[in-house]
């Protein structure tokens, strides 16, 4: 019980003021669902009794003083007040069920929302170590668990048990001894089931949740490295591994499906030979077959009635248990969801903080980075100080730490050890400020579905896009004749991950989007390695243009990249050594 109590613990108080609203509503729905079901009999029974009014004096009275004379009339207003009544109950429910569904849809999208924005803002080595199909899974179902399969199976239940609870308060009154036979061996039975099935179901819970994950990296994958798994005719190898864990999954929620059916035939089961053996014992023990009918009555009335708020309290006690692993999962994001929307604390996902101020020099002072887990210590000691405006060439063999390091230059991952400062000022500060100094061209360009000019201005929108700058920029990474070829020129798709270009144009539409951000550090990564000779001097010319104004920091495997440069950088065997371009000739 405990457990399922918990999902209230994720709202804050005026959200948890919602709930109650809610649930008081559902217990009003549900006691409106009674009276209209109670309210046909009546009126059936009425039917044959013509001489009712007669044999009641106060109500024909009563009725008299209405209108109503006769048996004929008293039907017929019967039947107008139950219109009404079914009217007003319908309509009652129509705006109950909205305000449930409103509710549980509203905060599926916001949680959704908040988790998405809290893996915006992670660090990056939060994103090394989580598979994107985890988030993936995270966002898509945290919120539809946690509201529409727990939040609202939660309240259902409550209200199941407190109409079960008005029922059998009904029936105290019609036979004490009774209803709390037929109460004590239904909790008896619910609690068996609920106790005999939990484990299974939890563990069903476990397994669909885990292979969620797994069947969504499978389908990531084999359709994310399509081109590789068709020449290398891997086909089979990725459906079979999708097929696996989808299986799994499957089997999960099969198991599940058929356990939570199975509580209605074993009620159903068990009250009917309850009371039928009861007959039997009855008889064999002599009682008169005539003398049974009172007290079978009155207790097939009980069973029959709470039998299916029972299968229900089971039903949506399992529901909720098979959920649960996500939700307990996810459980400490809600509560940070939460906490922020208690102390209106926002996320820090805008460029809100303004540039740190960069005149001087850039110097990096005993710098030491390993990757957590791994023993090898990636970065020893890396000490060297440029001036504004240089153009520092990095280099050494590959898998040396010039990505880690610039990953640690670009404030991504903090350093085990030493200091980046910026005309003296630690970077670390307010890393926020100085990455609005930089911008980045990886080693590897991630470029959106979308056209040209989006994924040169990208994270902007269409609107705001600076059409001139980006001709401009495009100039300078030498795409203008490319772009100008295209039918839509700059409005031309790249296709899914930049598919529709070549691996040279993916990376100059990398450098053009540096570009258009006007950096005052910009920070290449091979970023020329896919161009020929010609391209690649025509480039670096135009970015020399920019030396003097802001400073370069580039990594390249070839001389010839890096023949211009004011200073290298050598990284080898976790050191770095600054080198003056002479020495190095
Ligand atoms: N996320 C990671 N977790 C653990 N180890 C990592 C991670 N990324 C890189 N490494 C390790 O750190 C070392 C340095 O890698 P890095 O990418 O910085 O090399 P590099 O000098 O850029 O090489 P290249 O010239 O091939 O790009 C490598 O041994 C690599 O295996
Ligand atoms: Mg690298």
């Amino acid at each position: 019980m405990k457990s399922f109590l918990k999902i209230f613990t994720i709202f804050t108080p005026s959200e948890l003021r919602r709930c109650a609203i809610i649930v008081a509503a559902m217990v009003v729905g549900a006691m409106l669902e009674a009276v209209g079901i109670g309210a046909i009999l009546p009126l059936i029974s009425l039917m044959g009794q013509p001489d009712f009014l007669e044999r009641h004096a106060e109500i024909q009275s009563y009725a008299a003083g209405m209108g109503i004379e006769g048996h004929r009339d008293l039907i017929m207003a019967g039947a107008l007040a139950l219109i009404f009544l079914y009217a007003i109950k319908n309509l009652y429910m129509a705006w109950q069920t909205k305000l449930q569904i409103d509710f549980s849809l509203r905060y599926q999208v916001y949680f959704s929302g908040q988790l998405m924005a809290n893996y915006l803002s992670k660090p990056y080595m939060f994103h090394l170590n989580h598979n994107t199909a985890t988030l993936l899974r995270n966002v898509n179902s945290g919120g539809q668990v946690a509201f529409s399969t727990i939040l609202i199976p939660t309240f259902m239940l409550l209200t199941e048990l407190i109409t079960a609870g008005t029922i059998w308060l009904m029936l105290v009154f019609v036979d004490a001894f009774t209803a709390i036979v037929v109460a004590g061996l239904m909790a008896a039975l619910i609690y068996a089931l609920l106790k005999s099935f939990r484990r299974k179901i939890a563990e069903a819970g476990r397994v669909q949740n885990e292979y969620a994950a797994v069947y969504i990296k499978w389908l990531n994958q084999g359709l994310g490295a399509i081109k590789e798994t068709k020449v290398m005719r891997r086909e089979r190898f990725f459906l079979e591994e999708f097929l696996e864990s989808y299986t799994f999954y499957g089997n999960a929620n099969r198991k599940f499906l058929f356990l939570n059916q199975l509580p209605r035939m074993i009620i159903e089961t068990l009250v009917v030979c309850a009371l039928l053996l009861m007959i039997v014992v009855k008889l064999s023990l002599g009682t008169a077959p005539g003398d049974i009918v009172p007290l079978l009555g009155v207790l097939a009335l009980a069973a029959f009635r709470l039998m299916p708020s029972a299968n229900r309290i089971v039903n949506l006690a399992n529901g909720i248990k098979f959920q649960m692993p996500l939700f307990e999962e996810l459980y400490r994001e809600f509560l940070a969801i939460k906490s922020r929307a208690v102390h209106r604390r926002e996320l820090k996902l805008a460029a809100d903080s303004g540039k740190l101020s960069f005149q001087r020099e850039l110097s990096v002072e005993n710098l030491g980075f390993a990757y957590p887990g791994r023993e090898e210590i990636v970065l020893k000691e890396v000490s060297f100080h440029v001036p504004k405006g240089a153009f520092v060439g990095i280099v050494g063999p590959s898998g040396a730490g010039k990505t880690t390091f610039v990953d640690i230059l670009l404030g991504l991952l903090r350093p085990a050890k030493g200091r980046i400062l910026v005309d003296g000022v630690d970077v670390w500060q307010d890393i926020r400020a100085w990455q609005a100094n930089i911008a980045y061209v990886p080693q590897t360009i991630y470029l959106i579905d979308g056209t040209i000019r989006e994924n040169i201005a990208l994270g902007m929108r269409p609107e705001d896009i600076d059409d001139d700058k980006v001709r401009r920029v495009l100039k300078m990474a030498e795409l203008h004749d490319f772009v100008a070829a295209q039918p839509e020129g700059i409005n031309a798709m790249v296709g899914e991950r930049g598919v529709r270009l070549s691996g040279g144009q993916r990376q100059r539409i990398g450098i053009a989007r540096a570009l258009y951000q006007e950096p005052e550090v910009l920070i290449l990564d091979e970023a020329t390695s896919s161009l020929d000779s010609a391209t690649e001097e025509s480039i670096t010319h135009t970015i020399l243009k920019l030396k003097g104004e802001i400073t370069i920091l580039s990594i390249a495997h070839r001389v010839s990249t890096l023949a211009e440069c004011d200073f290298k950088v050598k990284f080898a065997e976790g050191e770095a050594m600054l080198l003056e371009p002479m020495d190095k000739k």
